[in-house]
């Protein structure tokens, strides 16, 4: 069968999988996978076993999918989506709308999407993603209202340590009043610490903080919470999920921030865990104390941007499948189980456009492309998916209450709503 080696490099024109595996089950409902294959092409192996077939897509959709398991298990389940691919790739579409009850636009809510000039605003793309995710009964995530990244070139010289404060507000209001009520959460704030730049407080040397200090925090908060009373107001950070001493240090200044956030009755619901993970890492007692402590203040936890390098996995692709899906397994099954664990979502739905391997540089010794999400680059289902979904299945929590495990795909656009 020609198509994706599994490395992610392409040979001939390979059928997408969805195309592949409907037609293999038309031809197996009419006589056999046999006749299916071009001449002198094996049954596709399982990506588990020897010799037996590989998933259909009946093992992956409906009720069989992440969406679905998570909505028995009280669990929203998703993804970053990328609307340029929502509309110009069917493929995709319908993947994201079967596995994800969550998603969040990956680049087109931030500054640098939003903001043409210091008094425009396009929310074209922004748009797109919330009236596909709205049209397919799936929950959005916004994705951020204040970063030291994504910041437009016009920024540096025009705004000022006079008028930051008048510029991060009137963006607060007017990004996040746009879509008020029609938000799961946002992450209002991303990544503000950094241990590096050595300040006491943690706190990250920011244009934000170079710009407003400290306060920046605070104003943000308010502001979201002013400009939409329903979103859950999330600080999202990365790099504090493992027990060594680096991220046991990250994840107490966070903590600290938020003590310092609640004590000054800033409004928070919840606290995002990117979970960029390498292959092989395992969460020690601390990131589920961190979860429990989180709890104890009444803020639910959101695991962001999960996905999983395997750059310094060996290159047999059945090799670097298994090491990342144990990561998967490893991470999600103690996280997953707290119930204060609410949503789940990764970095990406398919290898095919994960930021891992638009890097400038290859990440990979060998220069392959890396696997780290729930689906390779021909949409075929990765042990990762199998992990991800076994460890939904390991909490106990109940169903989201009226939760629709999965809505039909609609292919075409319905009306737009109108969000002005
Ligand atoms: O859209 C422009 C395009 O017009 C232009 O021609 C091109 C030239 O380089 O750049 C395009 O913008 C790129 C954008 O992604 C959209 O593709 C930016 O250069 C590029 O820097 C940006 O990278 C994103 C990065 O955040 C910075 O915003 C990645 O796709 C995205 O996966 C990554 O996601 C972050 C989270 O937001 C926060 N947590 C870490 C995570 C990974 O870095």
């Amino acid at each position: 069968m020609s198509g994706n080696d599994g490395s992610g490099v392409r040979r001939g024109s390979a059928k997408t999988r969805r195309e592949f595996l409907t037609s293999a089950a038309a031809v197996t409902a009419a006589g056999g996978m046999a006749s299916l294959l071009p001449l002198g092409c094996e049954q596709p192996k399982s990506k588990a076993g020897q010799g037996a077939l590989a998933p259909t897509l009946n093992d992956v959709s409906g009720p069989r999918s992440l969406r679905a398991h998570g909505a028995a298990r009280g669990l929203l389940v998703g993804c970053a989506v990328n609307p340029d691919h929502l509309d110009g790739e069917p493929e995709y579409a319908r993947t994201v709308a079967e596995q994800a009850s969550i998603v969040v636009p990956e680049n087109a809510m931030k500054w640098a999407a939003l903001r043409p000039n210091p008094t425009q605003y396009d929310f074209r793309r922004a748009d797109d993603v919330v009236v596909f995710a709205l049209s397919h009964e799936q929950k959005v995530r916004g994705h951020n209202l204040c970063w030291h990244e994504a910041i437009p070139a016009w920024f540096a010289g025009t705004v000022t340590k006079e008028n930051a404060a008048q510029y991060l507000t009137q963006h607060i209001q007017t990004v996040a009043g746009r879509y008020a009520g029609k938000l799961h959460s946002w992450d209002v704030v991303n990544e503000a610490i950094e241990l590096k730049d050595g300040r006491p407080d943690g706190l990250r040397n920011s244009p934000w903080l170079e710009l407003m200090g400290p306060s920046y925090i605070e104003l943000a908060f308010r502001t979201a919470r002013e400009a939409d009373g329903t979103a859950l107001l999330t600080y999202n950070d990365y790099g504090i999920e493992l027990d060594t001493q680096e991220q046991i240090d990250k994840r107490g200044q966070v903590m600290m921030l938020v003590r310092r956030m609640q004590a000054r009755g800033v409004p928070i619901d919840a606290v995002g865990i990117q979970s960029h993970l390498s292959a092989g890492d395992a969460p020690g007692a601390g990131l589920i104390h961190f979860i429990r402590e989180l709890r104890a203040m009444n803020l639910q936890v959101f695991i962001t941007e999960m996905d999983v390098n395997d750059r310094k996995l060996p290159e047999p692709v059945a090799e670097r499948d298994a090491g990342v899906a144990k990561t998967y397994r490893d991470y999600l099954t103690p996280v997953l189980a707290e119930p204060n664990v609410t949503a789940a979502l990764t970095w990406g739905i398919t290898d095919r456009y994960t930021w891992l391997n638009g890097l400038p540089h290859a990440s990979r010794a060998d220069g392959k492309p890396e696997r780290p999400l729930p689906f390779d680059y021909d949409y075929n289902p990765t042990p990762a998916f199998f992990a991800e979904r076994d460890a939904i299945d390991g909490r106990t929590a109940q169903a989201l209450p009226g939760a629709d495990p999965y809505a039909p795909f609609h292919p075409t656009q319905p009306q737009r709503p109108q969000f002005e």
